[in-house]
Order: C-alpha cells, then sequence, then structure tokens
C-alpha cells in the first residue's frame, strides 16, 4: 500500500479490507473482530459534535470553511473544557489535524479522559478539529461533486495551498489569535511543507508534530518496495484517476495485488504496515474498523508514493516534462526545502522507535533538515516503543505524548524528554 499504508492509516483501510476478505485467517489479538462493536460509536453522518463530543457532556459548535478552491469542509469546535472557563477569558486556539484515509473522528475513539482533543479542552484550550476534503464530512464542493472526477483533482500540494490556509484563516479570523497546529502523520507533512514556503507561519504560536512524515525512503517493510516499483502504475490503473476509496472494489483488488508481493505479509498488515505498535486496546481497534477508513483522491496517493520512491519531499510530479513545464516553469517539480522553515518557530516532534511509515531515518533526515533551528525552539521526542497509530489510540498516550504536548503548547521546552520512552 505504498502509499496507503504509508501515511496515515491507510493501514487500517487494508486491514480492514483484508478482514472483510478473509475473516478467517485473521488470528493475532490486536485484529480484534471485524463489526463486534458494531453501533458502539454513533455514526458521525450527523457531525462530529454529536457522535463524540457533546455525547461526553462537552460544548461542541459545527463550522463549514470553504477553500479558495471551492471545497466545503467541516469542522468542529470544542470551545471549553467538561467545567467551563472563566467567561470573557480569551483561550488559545489549537488546530488538530488527522492523516491520511482517516477523518477527525480518529482522535475521539479512545475515552474522553484518554483523547486528546478533550484533554486539551480540560487543560484551557479552544480545540478545533479538521476533517480533509474528500473525508466522510468534508465532500461538498461549491460547483463540483464527488461523482466527478474534478472533485478529486488534487494531492497534497492542495492541502498546502489551500486547505490548511482556508483553515487557519478560519480558525484566526474567529478568535483573532495566533494558532498552535497539531498534526500526525500526513498533517505532519502539510504542516512542513507549508512553513517551508512561510505559508502559516504569521498565524501560528507553535506547532506539535506526532508521527513526522517527510523524507519516505525508509519506509520498513515490503510496504516501501512495492511503493517503489509498482504503486504509481496499480494505483492509478486500478483506482482511476478520481477517487481512491479503500471500501470500494479497487481496494479489494488493490489489496489481493499486495498480497500477491512476496515478502508481504497479508496475515499482520496492521503491523507490516505501521510497525508493532506497543499499546493499542483491541476494542478501540474495533470502534476505528466499525467505522471504516476514508476516502482521498487517487493523485494523493500517487504524489505520496512519489516521494517515498524519489527520497525528496517535492511537488506532485506530473510523469512528463512538458506538463511539469507547463505548471512549475521548470521540467522536475520544484522541492520543498525544509531548512527554509523559519528558524524560530517553535516545534515539537515526537516520534517512534517502531513506526514502520515514519521511519527513524527518515526522521532523522528530517531532523538534519532542521540543523541550523534555534535549539531552544526544537523539541524533540523518541519513543522507543511507539508505532504510527500508538500516537492517536494508545492506551498510554496521554501519560507518554498529550501532556506533553500540553506543556509544550503552555511553553514549557522539552528537551528533557529526548530520549524518553515507554515501558
Ligand atoms: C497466526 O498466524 C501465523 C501465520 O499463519 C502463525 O505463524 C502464528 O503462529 C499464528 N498465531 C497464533 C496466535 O495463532
Ligand atoms: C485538473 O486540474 C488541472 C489544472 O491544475 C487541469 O489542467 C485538468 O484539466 C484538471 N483535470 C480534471 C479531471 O479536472
Ligand atoms: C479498552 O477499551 C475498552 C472500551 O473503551 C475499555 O472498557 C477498557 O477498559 C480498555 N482497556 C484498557 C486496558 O485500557
Ligand atoms: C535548501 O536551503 C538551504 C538554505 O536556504 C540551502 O543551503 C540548500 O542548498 C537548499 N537545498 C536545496 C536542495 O535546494
Amino acid at each position: 500500500m505504498g502509499v496507503p499504508g504509508l501515511l496515515g492509516l491507510a493501514a487500517w483501510s487494508f486491514y480492514v479490507l483484508v478482514l472483510a476478505v478473509q475473516p478467517h485467517q485473521a488470528n493475532s489479538s490486536i485484529r480484534g473482530s471485524f463489526g463486534l462493536n458494531k453501533g458502539a460509536v454513533a455514526s458521525p453522518e450527523n457531525g462530529l459534535c454529536a457522535s463524540s463530543v457533546t455525547v461526553h457532556g462537552y460544548k461542541c459548535e459545527e463550522h463549514e470553511v470553504t477553500t479558495k478552491d471551492g471545497y466545503i469542509l467541516s469542522v468542529q469546535r470544542i470551545p471549553e473544557g467538561r467545567v467551563g472557563g472563566s467567561a470573557g477569558t480569551k483561550k488559545q486556539p489549537v488546530l488538530i489535524q488527522h492523516g491520511v484515509t482517516v477523518d477527525g473522528l480518529t482522535w475521539f475513539l479512545n475515552s474522553p479522559g484518554q483523547n486528546l482533543p478533550l484533554i486539551l479542552a480540560n487543560n484551557g484550550f479552544d480545540v478545533w478539529i479538521a476533517n480533509t476534503r474528500g473525508t466522510r464530512l468534508s465532500r461538498q464542493h461549491v460547483s463540483l461533486v464527488p461523482s466527478q472526477p474534478a472533485f478529486w483533482n488534487w494531492s497534497w500540494d492542495e492541502l498546502v495551498s489551500f486547505e490548511l490556509p482556508a483553515l487557519f484563516d478560519y480558525v484566526y479570523g474567529q478568535t483573532g489569535q495566533k494558532i498552535d497546529y497539531v498534526g500526525h502523520s500526513l498533517g505532519t507533512l502539510t504542516a512542513l511543507a507549508s512553513f517551508s514556503e512561510g505559508k502559516l507561519v504569521n498565524q501560528l504560536k507553535s506547532a506539535a508534530l506526532l508521527s513526522p512524515i517527510a523524507y519516505l525512503s525508509h519506509m520498513k517493510t515490503a510496504l516501501g518496495n512495492i511503493a517503489a516499483k509498482s504503486f504509481v502504475g496499480e494505483i492509478r490503473t486500478l483506482f482511476g484517476q478520481a477517487e481512491f476509496n479503500p471500501k470500494g472494489k479497487a481496494g479489494g483488488d488493490f489489496i489481493k495485488f499486495l498480497c500477491d508481493n512476496p515478502g508481504f505479509d497479508c496475515y499482520d498488515l496492521v503491523t507490516a504496515l505501521t510497525g508493532k505498535n506497543c499499546c493499542l486496546n483491541s476494542s478501540i481497534v474495533d470502534l476505528f474498523l466499525t467505522n471504516g477508513p476514508q476516502s482521498t483522491s487517487t493523485m494523493n496517493m500517487v504524489h505520496l508514493s512519489q516521494t517515498v520512491r524519489n527520497g525528496v519531499v517535492a511537488k506532485y510530479n506530473y510523469g512528463r516534462h512538458d506538463y511539469n513545464l507547463m505548471h512549475y516553469g521548470e521540467a522536475m517539480p520544484p522541492i520543498y526545502n525544509l531548512s527554509n522553515i523559519p528558524h524560530d518557530l517553535p516545534m515539537f516532534l515526537s516520534y517512534g522507535g517502531q513506526d514502520a511509515l515514519s521511519d527513524v531515518l527518515d526522521v532523522k533526515h528530517l531532523l538534519d533538515d532542521l540543523k541550523s533551528h534555534d535549539v531552544d525552539k526544537l523539541s524533540v521526542q523518541f519513543i522507543k516503543d511507539y508505532a504510527h497509530v500508538d500516537f492517536i489510540m494508545g492506551v498510554n498516550a496521554k501519560d507518554v505524548v498529550y501532556n506533553q504536548v500540553v506543556k509544550f503548547f503552555k511553553g514549557q521546552h522539552l528537551r528533557s524528554l529526548m530520549e524518553a520512552s515507554v515501558v
């Protein structure tokens, strides 16, 4: 899945598919049982606030944000903690951005005491949840509908050019305050690419990047190899140019394609795709599976697989010099030079020793690009036992990661966490 799994939780998508296709072959405990807890989490079709926030006694507002390229995004705001706050005090806004093939709901799968948005709200923050274009709550556009290929004519470049700027403008406009940002997986790549072009930084206070993704060439497992060799071609053939819907027939065919690759362990896909997560609760994983993977664009997946293959963080490659010339005025797509991220931007990076998507060597490459960053503006946490999904659903993520995020946003420098690890 190269790419799918690659970033984000696409992994889970495929996991779902494999279970659906080969239910009797699943045997590891973390697989849980597909569908077991159906209905345990309310469907968010009536809004994420209703399904995941107000049920726990918190205030929540549904917002819509329209991007310059016409997408109408669903955004939730949790303005205060359960016990409220002192009236009139301005709270610090935090925007939380998920990865690819999942949506904002993912952040709420852990119990209310253990999930990031509610922890931030209880710590006095004004919390905003993003849902990327194409996911179930953000499938509207001013003139297009998802059945049109033109609706899916974007890669993560457009998330950098249009989506994050629209979200920042909106939250900044509503609160009048600079924003703290949390990204996971693809939500870190789009942020880093934006910062490198000087985007968002005027409205940004600081950024916490969990499972940071930039370079992808060391992605472990057969995943990287498959992506490098054949992914681009396969994904286009199977999915066409439009919607990448892991739940559709093409998704099933893609799984079969992956499983035919020697070295790709279809019997333990979660581990094969995201690394050996230390700390998942199988009931929570069941909830996740019940909710299913989310669509993205095929072009986005192709762009991600280019990043795996080419070893650079660059704009989308149209695959032909004349097309690239037309779009960029150059035969090759321009790179995002991560060394150009403003050196005084407060950043907290938290990465795991077992993460197969955000590989330790790739994170080191990213840190090398940041070597001129002001020393007191960069905090790095290494969690030896964590893999990609632990950062969103780990049973101990509150103690291990989220409490550090809160401290970071409250202005504490976290160098001491450099070598933190989990039992
Ligand atoms: C799960 O399946 C794998 C591959 O078939 C096998 O090697 C392993 O022993 C099984 N584990 C359990 C707990 O049954
Ligand atoms: C996608 O957008 C490009 C402009 O960036 C345009 O040239 C192309 O025709 C569009 N394709 C579709 C299917 O809308
Ligand atoms: C796992 O999640 C279930 C459902 O939320 C919860 O009841 C259980 O206590 C959790 N187990 C652990 C070890 O956190
Ligand atoms: C990136 O920017 C840095 C500093 O501005 C420069 O030294 C380096 O050569 C650039 N890298 C590339 C690949 O252009």
